[in-house]
């Protein structure tokens, strides 16, 4: 009996979107005959019962554009702005599962995604993922898509701030994106060779910062280039969220959270200008010029490269033959050269930070970077 698949792109876009799109896509039409549907704009276009045939026209010649020719969305199943106001479309999205009798819906997105994607199973579907984003955070997988070429793009940043830092001898401060986790500041720190490289995984201190920036300029060094993950934080800051977060975790009553969710609000909030402010203490610290560049969106634009290309269909076949031999409620994570089906029961909440004694941090402090730690 013919199998009737359902796909959904959610949370921030990534290059390899619609490679993986294909690849699931592809493998599921063509190699085990099923017929494929998108959902458009994330959770939204699946409670809103808005839906495209992915047929062999639509999923031909995607595989090198960015984006995701399904459009996203940072919408929640169980929080839905509708008509302005939140509601729970859970039950809308079971209703419009059934009505277009699937057998199996695909979630492609990052761990707010994983989430989402576990409620509904909860409710009774079929759901099966694939882990998106440049950030690299999703636990349970080597890696995810998107990842490389947003790299790609930091590294080239990093290369071509040097020639500029290099001539006004100045500091550059890059700021990356990563949300929560230092993969894409660390790795194209490394790669494009920053002489700071400042991520949330090590709070650091900005007077160790300003001594390594003047260190570089007694060894005859007069420009430095500072690569700093967005949600990289001074210790002192650090601090103030460990013990916010600990609060919220440890709330007995909703009053109390309420108050420790307003704390954190309150230091995300002061913390949007922290990039800037970095660069002014360092002006001052150092009495060298500073200049910031936030590579912000950019990191997510554009052309995947060939490893996210190669990596979004690996996965995105993987999940067709997964379907076919009809294993859900789990997601399709890198696991060395293959994949593996991890369920989504552990991978739903498994941020992955970068462990401190992973070997990109050994490689670059042997190298010379500094962490500000
Ligand atoms: O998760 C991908 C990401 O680009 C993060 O690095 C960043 O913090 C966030 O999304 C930005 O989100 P938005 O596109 O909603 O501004």
């Amino acid at each position: 009996m013919t199998k009737y698949i359902g796909v959904l792109t959610a949370g921030g876009d990534s290059p390899g979107l619609n490679a993986a799109i294909r690849g699931v896509g592809k493998a599921a039409r063509v190699y085990h005959g099923m017929q494929v549907i998108g959902f458009r704009d994330g959770f939204r276009g699946l409670a809103e019962n808005r839906t495209e045939r992915l047929d062999g026209e639509v999923l031909s010649g995607i595989l090198t554009i960015g984006g995701t020719i399904l459009g996203t969305s940072r919408d929640k199943p169980h929080k839905m702005v509708m008509g302005g106001k939140e509601r729970d479309m859970t039950g809308a999205m079971v209703e419009n599962y059934k009505s277009n009798h699937l057998d199996a819906l695909v979630c492609l997105g990052g761990g707010g995604t994983q989430k989402n994607a576990l409620r509904l199973a909860d409710h009774g579907l079929n759901v099966i993922t694939l882990p998106k984003t440049i950030d690299n955070d999703v636990g349970l997988t080597d890696v995810t898509f998107g990842f490389d070429t947003a790299l790609g793009i930091a590294t080239e940043a990093i290369d071509r701030l040097h020639s500029t830092a290099h001539s006004h001898h100045r500091i550059i401060v890059v700021e990356i994106m990563g949300h929560r986790a230092g993969w894409l500041a660390l790795g194209a720190g490394i790669a494009g060779g920053a002489d700071v490289i400042l991520i949330p995984e090590i709070p650091y201190d900005v007077e160790i910062v300003a001594d390594a920036i003047l260190t570089r300029v007694r060894g005859g060094k007069q420009f430095s280039i500072v690569a700093v993950a967005e949600g990289a934080l001074p210790q002192s800051q650090a601090k103030e969220v460990k013990a916010a977060d600990a609060q919220r975790r440890g709330a007995k009553t909703k009053e109390d959270k309420k108050r420790a969710k307003a704390t954190l609000a309150a230091i995300a909030e002061q913390h949007g200008q922290h990039t800037v402010g970095l660069a002014r203490e360092l002006e001052k610290l150092t009495g060298l010029e500073a200049r910031v560049t936030i590579l912000g969106h950019l990191q997510r634009g554009g052309i995947p490269s060939a490893a996210d290309r190669l990596l979004a269909t690996r996965l995105g076949t993987a999940c067709a033959d997964l379907i076919k031999e009809g294993t859900f409620g789990v997601m399709v994570a890198a696991r060395g050269e293959g994949t593996e089906a991890v369920p989504l029961q552990e991978v739903a909440g498994s941020r992955k930070l970068v462990p401190l004694d992973h070997p990109w941090i050994a490689s670059a402090k042997r190298v010379g970077t500094s962490f500000g730690d």
